[in-house]
């Protein structure tokens, strides 16, 4: 590789903080945001150690730096620690992906008040919390912050009904980000994944005949992948976004435009 060429890479190597990302969507936004440049340096959070030891050995021999942090998101005392080691050890934050998330599964009227509180506490205040603390590297960097939402953000998802919620909360809490932060040069947007085959869904999208059947709905025809949703991530987190700020981007295939299709069954092509 010549010089030149070498040199616009090694600007593109970035600094950025991962949450959940020892698998899913997070695990391939940490790859895809590495692969943007030579010799990044990522710190990578996330409740489950040993997934995230292997996912620092796969960008290490890629030739980036990498620290992993095992923390519990849902505990304001430990994101003080995040942003401590992102200070300590990447020096800058070019990009905060608040990623981690957790559905909870009962009908509102079942729901329990500790998996209420729990999908607040992981869903949403993080990504205040985590912005909070690093604000100093953000500004400095003129940095950009992505939140995973959720498209059941915007539609009503049985039996999630206090995920939804969190998640609608999140969307408004990056528009008030970018309103905020905007005249500091820090970008906030969020992507809103449909239905993405991870750890969170394999239940369902790892049984063939369930996947199949809610593929058949989806007009792209088929159930998405960490990487499709990474590879918006990586986008809104690099220089290609760089007048893009409080947008929500659906990664679906299409699904959410599925309302009237749904009432109107006869009018789903084939
Ligand atoms: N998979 C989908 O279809 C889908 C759809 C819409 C939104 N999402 C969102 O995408 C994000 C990533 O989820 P995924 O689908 O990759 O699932 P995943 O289960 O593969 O990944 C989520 C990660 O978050 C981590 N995590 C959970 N609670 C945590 C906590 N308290 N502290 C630190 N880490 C924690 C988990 O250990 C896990 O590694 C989540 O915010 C999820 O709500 C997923």
């Amino acid at each position: 590789m010549d010089d030149k060429v070498l040199e616009e890479k090694q600007i593109m190597a970035m600094r950025v903080l991962v949450t959940g990302s020892a698998s899913g969507i997070g695990r391939a936004s940490a790859h895809a945001l590495a692969a943007a440049g030579e010799g990044s340096s990522l710190l990578l959070v996330d409740t489950a150690q040993d997934k995230l030891a292997e996912v620092s050995e796969e960008l290490k021999s890629k030739g980036h730096r990498v620290r992993t942090l095992a923390c519990d998101l849902s505990s304001p005392a430990e994101i003080e620690k995040v942003a401590a080691e992102a200070e300590t050890f990447l020096g800058g934050l070019d990009a905060l992906i608040s990623n981690a998330g957790v559905l909870s599964n009962a009908p509102l009227t079942e729901l329990s008040l500790d998996s209420y509180e729990l999908a607040f506490a992981v869903n949403t205040r993080p990504t205040w919390l985590l912005a909070k603390a690093c604000y100093p590297l953000l500004k400095a960097a003129k940095g950009a912050i992505v939140a995973t939402a959720s498209i059941s953000a915007t539609q009503p998802t049985p039996p999630h009904g206090s995920y939804s919620a969190s998640k609608a909360a999140l969307v408004m809490l990056i528009k008030q980000m970018a309103f905020e932060f905007g005249p500091d040069g820090i970008r906030c947007n969020c992507v809103s994944p449909g239905t993405i085959h991870t750890g969170m869904t394999d239940s369902v999208y790892g049984d063939e005949k369930l996947r199949a059947e809610r593929a058949a709905n989806i007009p792209l025809r088929r159930v998405g992948s960490p990487e499709d949703v990474a590879a918006v991530i990586a986008f809104l987190a690099s220089p290609a976004a760089a007048y893009i700020s409080g947008v929500d981007i659906a990664v679906d295939g299409g699904i959410s435009t599925a309302l009237m299709p749904t009432l109107r069954k006869g009018a789903v092509p084939k």
